[in-house]
């Protein structure tokens, strides 16, 4: 694949991992894959933004090559430490000697905790810029979007932000650009990404957004470090971005389970069939069988969780109890919640659901409906006035 001329003399030389399914070791599943993208700025000063994965250096040298020979380039921009990015630096500076590094103070510690090689680097804050030429690059700290060292670099000739990490998608495509994908597609994967990556950092992303707006910086392209690059409708990210970050929420619900021989996934069954038959959007996903990735994008704009699960040794089971214990990581606001679940005998699982859920920041608004063992006609009637009740606290947009 040859190298992509995103604007004038501006190349993307990154590169598509089409087979990644697993990303941040298992807490995120990369069904569409993901791509790794670096860009070639060629001015009187020969720019590269960020690089790619290690295992995928060699294909990023080449595409630089086709463009220039890499010993031309002056200067790396290094935005965000983590290895996808960084890990094709030992290679890019052993071509370019004479290259030299530009990121902030913590990304020069963290350079050198993953490579503990001593290269020619000049820390950045925000601010500072470099003169490439006919362009410009300015610089911009965001730190903890998404690691302390991670910053966003803008070109103001161009009206082009570099952010790295922040506004991506693993989404590995043939096509670089907005408008020429799917839009349904594109904003499953940027939401995806948002709901399990960034999702805790909202307070700190609407922050930025409002720096960068009253900044009054132009922006007409914005070309993440992952999937494609906003040219079409830039706004369109960022305003998805406001949103999210705000925790804003749809009339929806998600219902997510484990059972242990039915019982709990008939009453799922039900507790959906009320919901729906309010008119509330619902998804029902069995968390023993689902993909925890999807689950959490489904609950990114939903306003009601409830999670059901068999009482096991006191408690629940462990798929419920693993989902759990990363969904309160992503310190969702503005949720309500509730718990249900068939038991034998002591009970026990409504309880824990109730507590991880409190902890997580989700309001508890009804009380949790246990069954004992199989649910009776009489009992089934309850999940689905369970579900009804929930639907209507959740209000109409
Ligand atoms: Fe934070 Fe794509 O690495």
């Amino acid at each position: 694949m040859k190298p992509c001329e995103i604007k004038k003399d501006i190349y993307w030389v990154g590169a598509v991992d089409w087979n990644v399914r697993n990303f941040h070791g298992h807490t995120y599943s990369t069904q569409r894959g993901t791509t790794y993208n670096a860009y070639l700025i060629v001015d009187e000063k020969i720019t590269l933004v960020d690089t790619v994965y290690g295992p995928f250096s060699n294909e990023m040298i080449a595409r630089i090559r086709e463009i220039v020979s890499p010993e031309k380039i002056d200067y790396i921009i290094v935005n965000h430490v983590e290895t996808d990015h960084s890990g094709a630096l030992p290679d890019i500076v052993k071509a370019c000697k004479k290259a030299k590094l530009y990121g902030t103070t913590k990304c020069r510690e963290g350079l050198y905790k993953h490579y503990y090689g001593e290269w020619h680097f000049q820390p950045v804050k925000t601010g500072d810029t470099l003169k490439l030429g006919k362009r410009t690059l300015s610089f911009l700290e965001a730190p903890m979007i998404h690691w302390p060292d991670s910053m966003f670099t803008y070109c103001p000739e161009e009206e082009l932000l570099l952010p790295n990490d922040a506004f991506g998608q693993h989404y590995a495509t043939s096509e670089r650009f907005d408008d020429e994908v799917g839009q349904a597609e594109l904003m499953d994967e940027a939401a995806k990404y948002y709901g399990n990556i960034l999702w805790p950092l909202s307070s700190l992303i609407l922050k930025k957004i409002e720096e960068v707006q009253n900044s009054k910086l132009s922006i007409r392209m914005i070309a993440p470090s992952h999937g494609i690059i906003w040219r079409k409708d830039p706004a369109k990210i960022l305003n998805s971005y406001v949103s999210w970050a705000k925790n804003e929420t749809k009339p929806k619900v998600v219902v997510a389970y484990e059972t242990m021989w039915g019982a709990t996934q008939t009453m799922a069954r039900m507790i959906v069939d009320g919901i729906t038959d309010t008119g509330t959007s619902v998804k029902l996903f069995d968390l023993a069988q689902s993909d925890r990735t999807e689950v959490i994008k489904e609950m990114l704009d939903a306003k009601g969780f409830i999670i059901g699960s068999s009482t096991h040794n006191n408690g629940m089971l462990v798929a419920v109890a693993g989902f759990l214990d990363f969904l309160k990581g992503l310190k969702p606001k503005n949720r309500i919640g509730a718990a249900f679940g068939s038991y034998g005998w002591a009970g026990g699982a409504i309880k824990s659901i109730e507590g991880t859920l409190k902890e997580a920041g989700v309001e508890i608004i009804q009380p949790g409906l246990g069954i004992q063992y199989v649910p009776d006609d009489v009992e089934l009637k309850k999940c689905y006035e369970y579900g009804v009740n929930f639907a209507k606290q959740i209000g109409k947009e």
